[in-house]
């Protein structure tokens, strides 16, 4: 998991952020801006022409998924996601978000016996599922911390708002505790790339077949696989391994061994100041060269890299437990205290900012009043719009368009 993971954050954003205000912080002569408006959501005001315009849907009520923006549908970019940006045109805009409902579902939670021991599984199987797809936590994760986050909270209702059934389970060396191959980490096997010697493909395996023969679903229905770092490079094996139909990994570049032979459509979710040791920058990097790999051996490949995205009032309001007040207070601390830019950019990752907010009761009360769930969730909020190595449900109708449709 990423608390791990810190550090050579100033030096990123210094070359990135501050300047932005030297930009856009002149006022625009008369003629040169213009108004956006957002119904059901944030971003509103006035814009100079030519700037991106980053808006975002109110918070989702319970049982809701974000639906669509309606207005100038053509100026945003993966319509389908909650928050979007557009560049701003020589006219006013007016945008509006709209949500759907879902039908009520848990998960259910049951110990099944993989390959060696029982696993630790959450699955949904909604009636005539289109799709099977496995969700995989990264190093130091689990099923159980996967399934409670609010991010994969939001991917699976996505998910089974278009019609997949999830599956969610954790690697042998998580359930054992114990670090099976000595790399001095807790994570999926990716090695030997075999499913009788691997326990981790084997278990995978093994559910599938525990699935198939209590008829939850069967052999007919496609197989998926959707990572989040560890997870994310385990997808591109697990995707090649098993001939899923498709593959998507988030925050980690994956193996090039696989992407040399894989015929597995595959996409890249990286995000752009990703500081995780194993991936940054250079992973980034090296996950364009794999998407360009793939692309020009014939595989269909997609690449995103998630850019930061600026704090706005009401963002921790998307956790029903935080109202728009106690949210507003939080960003007001943040503000106060320097952390964020002119533009609303975040200076700092929540490895750094977590333990001043805690060492500062009176300069950080409302964080302070947060319990142990709220802080967990404005932390991860904060990292996902610093866009570092975090998982981010910024591009979950962009992903579950590449299951469905891959490149077409
Ligand atoms: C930021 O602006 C300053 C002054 O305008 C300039 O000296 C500096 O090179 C700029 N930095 C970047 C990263 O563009
Ligand atoms: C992938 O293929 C390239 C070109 O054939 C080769 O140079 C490289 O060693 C291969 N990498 C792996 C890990 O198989
Ligand atoms: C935190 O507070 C919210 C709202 O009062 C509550 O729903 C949630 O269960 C609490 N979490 C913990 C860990 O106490």
């Amino acid at each position: 998991m990423k608390r791990l993971f810190f550090a050579v954050i100033s030096l990123i954003f210094a070359a990135t952020a501050c300047n932005k205000s030297s930009n856009s912080q002149s006022n625009p002569p008369a003629g040169d801006s213009a108004t956006v408006t957002v119904v059901n959501g944030y971003g509103s005001g006035t814009y100079k022409v030519g700037d991106t315009v980053q808006i975002w849907s109110n918070a989702l009520p319970a049982n809701t998924v974000f639906d669509v923006w309606t207005g100038y549908n053509n100026l945003l970019q993966n319509s389908g996601e909650w928050h979007n940006t557009f560049i701003m045109p020589a006219q006013s805009v007016t945008v509006t978000a709209t949500q759907k409902a879902i039908t009520p579902y848990s998960l259910t939670y049951e110990k099944i016996k993989g390959v060696n021991i029982l696993k630790n599984v959450y699955y949904y199987f909604p009636t005539g599922h289109k799709g099977i797809v496995y969700l995989l936590h990264g190093t130091g994760g689990s099923a159980n911390n996967l399934v409670t986050t609010f991010a994969w909270i939001q991917m699976m209702n996505d998910l089974v708002a278009a019609n997949y059934a999830i599956v969610v389970t954790e690697a042998e060396e998580i359930s054992l505790n114990t670090d099976l191959n000595s790399d001095g980490k807790l994570r999926w096997l990716s090695t030997p790339l075999d499913s009788t010697s691997n326990v981790d493909y084997g278990n995978i395996k093994a559910l599938r077949d525990t699935f198939y023969k209590r008829g939850y679903t069967n052999a007919a229905i496609p197989q998926y696989s959707l990572g989040m770092s560890d997870g994310g490079a385990f997808s591109s094996s697990l995707s090649y391994l098993y001939h899923f139909k498709t593959g998507v990994s988030y925050c980690a570049q994956g193996y090039q061994l696989i992407f040399n032979s894989s015929t597995t459509p595959f996409q890249f979710c990286m995000a752009k100041y990703d500081n995780n040791d194993e991936v940054g920058a250079q992973g980034d990097a090296t996950a364009l060269t794999y998407n360009q790999l793939l692309t020009s051996r014939g595989i269909c490949s997609k690449y995103f890299s998630n850019d930061h995205s600026p704090v706005y009032p009401q963002r921790f309001a998307r956790l029903s437990s935080i109202s728009i007040t106690t949210s507003t207070a939080f960003f007001n601390e943040l503000k106060n205290n320097h952390w964020l830019d002119a533009k609303n950019y975040i200076k700092a990752t929540s490895d750094s900012l977590a333990p001043i907010f805690v060492a500062n009761p009176t300069l950080y009360p409302t964080y302070n009043s947060f319990n142990a769930t709220q802080r967990i969730f404005v932390t991860d909020q904060i990292d996902q719009m610093y866009a570092d190595h975090h998982f981010y449900d910024d591009l979950d109708k962009t992903s579950i368009h590449f299951l469905t449709s891959q490149c077409q």
